[in-house]
């Protein structure tokens, strides 16, 4: 089923969290799907705007619905940190779930008021929409921000953006990055504490999953995260399997490269499945 966040955060309610997997090419669509159905979880899809531009909205849109249709669990298709309200609100016309406005850039008080924009035309659709109050460093996919400038989210500005934005889903800095594949963060859970206390219902999302180690992905879940972000360890492996396939002996033009992809397929699927365990709640 296709669903939008606030839907999905409903129906998983004491479940646990919801994975959302960066979809980096239109092959990891499919697999992604087939990982969460076998599972049984929902699933979030998430592109960048140059994803999405590289794939084509309409083609990625329709085949996302589709593929959910055809799943008993529930499935959303989410923009990721998009600072352009013209192209969150096409993505928004022409069928995304969800969409993220990141203003977490600007001072507060014009993200509250970029976001507020984007939550009254996403609301009007039945799209939900995550902000970002703080700012979480590393890059991902255009989206840069220089270790210096990273910074914890305040409590006191992550209540005021949550209750004036009303958005669904709040992006929070809590000691995470984005692109950290070799080594692991260092997470603050008195912050994510308080974040929580003073949060209630707006569903809490971490980013930057690549970096985070199985125990505090799992600390995570428990401490009521509700949406969990993993991008770079897709890119990463799926090069690192097709590097292989691809110069692998006896390759030549006439080789299928469906079976050339297919491995490639098949590690995300099963980062999908290894993730999303870490997610479920007991
Ligand atoms: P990683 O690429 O570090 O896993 O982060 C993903 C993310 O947070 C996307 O917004």
């Amino acid at each position: 089923m296709y669903k939008n966040l606030i839907e999905m955060f409903k129906e998983n309610e004491g479940k646990g969290a919801v994975g959302a997997f960066n979809v980096h090419c239109f092959e990891m669509v499919p697999a992604m799907v087939k990982a969460a159905a076998d599972l049984n979880v929902p699933i979030i899809l998430q592109t960048s705007l140059g994803t999405a531009e590289y794939i084509g909205f309409e083609p990625l849109i329709a085949a996302v619905k589709a593929l959910a249709e055809n799943v008993p669990v529930n499935v959303a298709l989410h923009m990721d940190h998009c600072k352009d309200i013209d192209a969150l609100k096409r993505a928004i016309d022409l069928g995304y779930s969800s969409v993220m406005y990141d203003g977490s850039s600007l001072p507060i008080e014009e993200n509250i008021k970029n976001t507020k924009e984007v939550v009254a035309y996403a609301h009007a659709h039945g799209v939900s929409v995550e902000g970002e109050v703080g700012s979480i460093g590393g890059a991902e996919d255009g989206v840069v921000v220089d270790k210096d400038a990273a910074m914890y989210t305040k409590p006191e500005d992550a209540l005021h953006f949550a209750s004036e934005a009303g958005v669904d889903a709040l992006a929070v800095s809590i000691g995470t990055t984005h692109g950290q594949y070799k080594s692991k963060a260092k997470i603050n859970y008195e912050l994510l504490e308080e974040l929580k206390e003073k949060l209630g219902d707006t569903g809490l999302v971490l980013h930057g999953g690549t970096g985070v180690s199985d125990e505090d992905m799992r600390k995570c879940v428990r401490e009521g995260m509700k949406k969990i972000n993993v991008g770079t360890e897709l890119n990463k492996s799926y090069i690192e399997v097709v590097s292989k396939t691809f110069t692998a002996e006896g390759v030549t033009p006439l080789t299928s490269l469906r079976g050339l992809l297919g491995p490639a397929n098949d590690r995300i699927a099963a980062i999908v499945t290894e993730k999303a365990s870490l997610f479920k709640l007991d």
